[in-house]
């Protein structure tokens, strides 16, 4: 399972960063995450999610490997951020982010969808689909949490199924 990315946000169309605004620590969602150092306003591009392009066979196999840094780029490709001149890779998913990744003309960026305050963590929706949706149990903490990794356009179906409970740790 990959994230995907939306369509561009009509407006967007000048690449903006944010350098020296964010932190790489431990986080209470998973392992390592990402923090805003200092307040950030809505609609900053962050980051840039990079990797190695890779055809979609690979991409296949490197998650049956058990790669989580594999992103899905387009129809053909996919990104393997698992590099370490990709920091983008640390942003965990959450049911109630606060950044969106998006394509636009050929490079994935993950901007803010509201103003961030200092210390607040970065996260995007992963866009996962339901395949699989109970071996990706999701700990985001948030109030909209549906309770595994999956894209918004499944959670009202997801609530159906599961109820509003947590998964287990
Ligand atoms: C791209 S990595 C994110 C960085 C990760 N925190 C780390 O330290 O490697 C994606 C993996 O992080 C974990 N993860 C991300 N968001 C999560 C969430 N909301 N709940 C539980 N695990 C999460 C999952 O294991 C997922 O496969
Ligand atoms: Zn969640």
């Amino acid at each position: 399972m990959s994230p995907t990315q939306k369509k561009p946000t009509p407006g967007l169309e000048t690449p903006s960063d944010a350098p020296g605004q964010v932190v790489f620590r431990e986080s209470p969602i998973h392992g390592t995450g990402a923090a805003a150092l200092g307040c950030i306003p809505a609609g900053t591009r962050i980051l840039e999610y990079l990797g190695r392009k890779i055809t979609k066979a690979e991409a296949s196999v490197q998650c049956d490997l058990g790669n989580p840094y594999i992103f899905e780029f387009d129809e053909v490709y996919d990104l393997d951020g698992d590099v370490g001149w990709n920091p983008a890779r640390w942003l965990n998913h959450s049911c109630g982010p606060n950044c969106e990744s998006l394509l636009e003309e050929g490079r994935i960026w993950i901007v803010t969808l509201r103003e961030i305050q200092s210390g607040e963590e970065l996260t995007f929706n992963y866009g996962y689909s339901l395949n699989d949706f109970k071996e990706h149990p999701c700990h985001c903490g948030s109030a909209e949490c549906v309770g595994y990794i999956v894209d918004e356009e499944f959670f009202a179906e997801l609530r159906g199924i599961a109820g509003p409970s947590q998964p287990p740790r």
